[in-house]
C-alpha cells in the first residue's frame, strides 16, 4: 500500500520506494503537514509540527487551545489566504461577501486504485496498476467552498503528483484569485534552489543559489510557458551534488503562465507553491461549479540532481508522453527551415529528399512556407490552404514524390497565429486576441488567435484536417511564435476576463487533442522559437519538443543540460545543421544527445561529410535504445566548468555505457580523469574502439583516463566518444 490512513492518529502516509511524505489532521480539522523526506518507518511523526511558541503578532484560533498552534507558523498542507497564515497561500477565494478570507477544514477523504483524469489538462496517467490517489476533502464554512486535494503516489519511481479541485458548494458566486496545484511546507532553509533561465536561442541555462528569507520564484505571464523561466524548480540540500544529496524536483504539467514561489518565514522555514501564476487569474465560479488546477510533478531522490532527473525521465517517459510514441523508435529526420528558409519549391524539396535517402535519413520535414501567401514571415499564419504553385503540384502529389524515394513526410503548422495581413484576419479581425479598446501589439509580424473560442478552434481544426488528411502526413511540427499582449477575448464578459489567459491554455490543449486523436499515426514536435514552450503539459501531447532556434553545439551543451534536469533526452530536439562552430563529428554527438536529425542543405556535403554523415546515422540506430530508455549521467556541467562538458548514457542492465566528451575551452590541466557513476562494479567493461577491458568498479573509482586524449586536443569543440561494452572477464 503506497497511501496509508491511520485513523487513530489521523495521519496520511504518502509512501515510495524512496520516500515518505505525511500529514495530519489537526484540532479543529486544520491539515498540518509533518514530513516529507526519504522514507522512514511507521512511527509517531507528530513532534514534527511544532515550530516554535506562536509570538503575540500571530493570530490564533481560540478553539485550539494550544499556545505553539497558529496558521501563520504551523506547516500547513495546502495553505489558504487571510485566516491567520500571512505567508503566501495556495488559495484564495472571494465569496460571495466579498472578502476574501478562506479557511479551509478537514471533511473527509478515500483512497483509490488508479489516476482520475484531470478534466481538460494533460496529467500523467495510469492504467490502474501501479497508481494510488488520496482525495481529501475541505470545506470553507462561510463560503460553502470545497477543496479536494488530489496526491497521486507511484510508489515504483519516487514520484508523486498532486493537484487541486475547487467546487463552490455555497450558493453564491465566489472568484478564484490564487489557485495553486501544490503547496509544501519545508522545516529549513539550508538548501539551494535550482532552476532554469534563458531567452530567444539561449535557453535553459541552470542556476543554483542558496534559499534566501522572503519570496523567490520563477514565473510566466506570458501566456505561454516561455524560455525566461521553466516550471521545473529543485531544492536541494546545500552540499548536493549531481550524484549525491537529498533532492526534490517540482515540474508543473502545464504550458501557460505559471508560478513557482518559494517563501522562506522569519524563522527560516521555506514553502513551496507550484501553480497558476496569480497575476491575471480570476476565475468565476457559480455555485456547483468546479475548477481543477493543472498537475505538479513532485520527486524525491537521494541520490542528487541526477537522481531526481533520471527519475523524471522514466516517469515521463512511462507516464506522460503520448504511449504509442514513448517506446516506439522514431523517424530520423531532416527539416528544410535551416536548409532553405523560405526559398523552396517541391523539386528543392525532393532533392533535399533525394540527398537524404542516400544518407540512410527517414523522413523530410517541410517547414514554414508552404501555405497561403507565405513566403516570407510578414503573411499569411491563419491560411493553412496549401501552395500548390509553389510546390509544383498537391500535396499529396509531393508527399508522393518523397514517400517513392523511400523516405515519410512531415509539414509545419502555426496553429495558434495570425498575421493581420491574412484572409483569416481580414474575415474574422476579432479572432485575434486584444482586450476592448486596445491597440495590438504585433510580435515577428503576428498576433495570436483566441483559443478560448470554440468557432476559432473549430475553424483551424477542420482546416488543418482538410490538408492532413488529404496526403500522408506522417509528422507534424506544432510552432507557436509570439507570446500574448494584450489579453482579452472578444467573448468572455468583463468579470471572466481574468478567466482569459488559463482558458487560451485549455484551448490549445483541447485542439492538440483534436489533432492527436484524429490522426494517432502522427508523430507531433512542439516548438516555440525552439524551446520557448519545453514543458510537460505539452510533453503530454508531444514526446519531442525542439529545444532551441539555436543549433551552435557548444551553445546546445548548456541549452540540453539545463532541459535534461528535468525533460527526457529522448524529448530533446536537436539536429545537426550547418552552423559553422565546430566540426560535424561534434555536431552529431551533440544532437545524439537528444533527439537527432538534420537541418541542412544535405546537396552541399562534401563527399566526407557524406561519410561522417552516414556514421553518424548508423550510431543513431546503433545507440538508440541506450540513448533513449537508458540512464543519462551529467558528468561535468557547461554553466559551471569552463572548458569541458561531458555525459554517459548507462543501459538500464548497466551492461553499455556511452560516454561524452566536448572540450568547449583546451583545459588548462591535461591529465584528465573522469570517474563514471552507475556502472556495475563487478562488471568487465572493454572499450570498443581500443579494445581495452577496465573493471567497473575501477571506472567508478579511478575513472577513465583521458589524460593522452586531451593532451594534444586543441581547438574549440573537439569532441570524443567511448563506448563500453561489458564482457566475460
Ligand atoms: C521558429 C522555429 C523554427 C522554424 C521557424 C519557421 O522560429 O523555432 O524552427 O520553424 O519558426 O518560421
Amino acid at each position: 500500500m503506497a497511501i496509508t490512513y491511520l485513523p487513530e492518529k489521523q495521519l496520511f502516509r504518502l509512501d515510495t520506494k524512496t520516500s515518505t511524505y505525511a500529514f495530519t489532521v489537526y484540532k479543529e480539522g486544520y491539515l498540518v503537514h509533518l514530513y516529507y523526506g526519504a522514507k522512514v518507518p511507521d512511527t509517531d511523526l507528530s513532534y514534527l509540527m511544532f515550530r516554535g511558541w506562536f509570538d503575540e503578532l500571530s493570530p490564533r484560533n481560540p478553539k485550539v487551545g494550544e499556545r505553539f498552534f497558529s496558521t501563520d507558523i504551523a506547516p500547513l498542507e495546502y495553505s489558504t489566504n487571510g485566516a491567520g497564515d500571512m505567508r503566501i497561500s495556495a488559495l484564495s477565494v472571494r465569496g460571495g461577501a466579498g472578502d476574501s478570507v478562506t479557511d479551509l477544514r478537514y471533511v473527509s477523504h478515500k483512497i483509490t486504485k488508479g489516476k482520475p483524469k484531470l478534466p481538460g489538462l494533460p496529467a500523467t496517467y495510469d492504467d490502474g496498476s501501479q497508481a494510488e490517489t488520496l482525495e481529501v476533502e475541505t470545506v470553507d464554512a462561510v463560503t460553502g467552498v470545497k477543496a479536494y486535494l488530489l496526491y497521486t503516489v507511484f510508489e515504483d519511481y519516487g514520484v508523486m503528483t498532486r493537484s487541486a479541485r475547487i467546487e463552490n458548494g455555497g450558493s453564491a458566486p465566489v472568484t478564484l484569485e490564487r489557485a495553486y496545484s501544490a503547496c509544501l511546507d519545508l522545516p529549513t532553509m539550508d538548501r539551494d534552489m535550482v532552476h532554469v533561465y534563458g531567452r530567444w536561442a539561449k535557453e535553459n541555462t541552470t542556476v543554483r543559489h542558496p534559499l534566501q528569507h522572503g519570496i523567490q520564484c520563477v514565473q510566466s505571464k506570458r501566456g505561454m510557458t516561455g524560455p525566461n523561466h521553466n516550471p521545473f524548480l529543485a531544492l536541494v540540500d546545500q552540499d548536493a551534488t549531481e550524484e549525491r544529496g537529498e533532492a526534490i524536483g517540482v515540474n508543473l504539467v502545464y504550458s501557460g503562465n505559471f508560478a513557482l514561489d518559494v517563501e522562506v518565514d522569519t524563522r527560516g522555514c521555506p514553502r513551496l507553491l507550484a501553480g497558476i501564476n496569480p497575476t491575471d487569474f480570476r476565475w468565476k465560479l457559480e455555485p456547483g461549479e468546479s475548477f481543477t488546477s493543472p498537475e505538479a510533478v513532485l520527486v524525491y531522490s537521494q541520490e542528487g540532481l541526477g537522481g531526481m532527473s533520471r527519475t523524471f525521465h522514466h516517469f515521463y517517459l512511462d507516464h506522460l508522453c503520448p504511449p504509442q510514441w514513448a517506446k516506439k523508435k522514431r523517424p530520423l529526420l531532416i527539416n528544410s527551415w535551416e536548409a532553405a528558409f523560405f526559398d523552396f519549391d517541391g523539386d528543392k524539396l525532393v532533392a533535399f529528399a533525394k540527398e537524404a535517402k542516400e544518407l540512410g535519413i527517414e523522413m523530410l520535414v517541410m517547414d514554414d512556407g508552404w501555405f497561403g501567401d507565405r513566403h516570407d514571415d510578414f503573411r499569411a499564419l491563419g491560411d493553412w490552404t496549401v501552395n500548390e504553385e509553389k510546390l509544383g503540384g498537391t500535396l499529396s502529389q509531393l508527399v508522393q514524390r518523397v514517400n517513392d524515394l523511400g523516405l515519410s513526410f512531415g509539414i509545419w503548422y502555426e496553429p495558434e497565429m495570425i498575421n493581420p495581413d491574412s484572409d483569416l484576419y481580414r474575415a474574422h479581425p476579432d479572432w485575434a486576441i486584444c482586450a476592448p479598446g486596445r491597440e495590438k501589439s504585433l510580435s515577428r509580424n503576428q498576433c495570436v488567435l483566441d483559443m478560448t473560442r470554440k468557432d476559432v478552434r473549430d475553424c483551424i481544426f477542420q482546416q488543418m484536417y482538410d490538408v492532413i488528411s488529404q496526403a500522408n502526413i506522417a509528422y507534424i511540427k506544432w510552432d507557436c511564435n509570439r507570446h500574448i499582449s494584450e489579453a482579452g477575448s472578444a467573448l468572455l464578459p468583463p468579470d471572466r476576463q481574468g478567466e482569459f489567459f488559463h482558458r487560451y491554455v485549455l484551448g490549445v490543449y483541447d485542439l492538440m487533442d483534436r489533432i492527436t486523436k484524429a490522426f494517432p499515426h502522427i508523430l507531433l514536435e512542439n516548438c516555440s522559437s525552439g524551446g520557448g514552450r519545453f514543458d510537460a503539459g505539452m510533453l503530454y501531447y508531444s514526446p519531442q519538443i525542439w529545444a532551441s532556434d539555436c543549433t551552435d553545439p557548444i551553445e546546445r551543451l548548456s541549452i540540453q543540460f539545463g532541459a535534461s534536469l528535468c525533460y527526457p533526452i529522448s524529448s530533446l530536439g536537436a539536429h545537426v545543421s550547418a552552423n559553422p562552430r565546430t566540426g560535424l563529428a561534434t555536431k552529431g554527438r551533440v544532437a545524439l544527445c537528444g533527439t537527432f536529425g538534420y537541418e541542412l542543405d544535405p546537396r552541399k556535403l562534401t563527399e566526407e561529410e557524406r561519410e561522417l554523415v552516414r556514421g553518424q546515422v548508423a550510431d543513431y540506430h546503433k545507440y538508440y535504445d541506450l540513448l533513449h530508455y537508458g540512464d543519462f549521467y551529467r558528468l561535468t556541467s557547461p554553466t559551471e566548468d569552463p572548458y569541458l562538458c561531458r555525459w554517459q548514457f548507462v543501459s538500464p542492465d548497466k551492461k553499455e555505457v556511452l560516454f561524452t566528451q566536448v572540450i568547449m575551452r583546451q583545459p588548462p590541466a591535461v591529465c584528465q580523469f573522469q570517474k563514471l557513476p552507475g556502472l556495475d562494479p563487478d562488471a568487465w567493461y572493454r572499450d570498443e574502439a581500443t579494445g581495452a577491458v577496465y573493471s567497473g568498479a575501477l571506472l567508478m573509482h579511478a575513472g577513465l583516463n583521458l589524460s593522452a586524449e586531451n593532451e594534444f586536443v586543441y581547438g574549440d569543440g573537439a569532441s570524443l566518444s567511448i563506448h563500453l561494452v561489458a564482457q566475460d572477464r
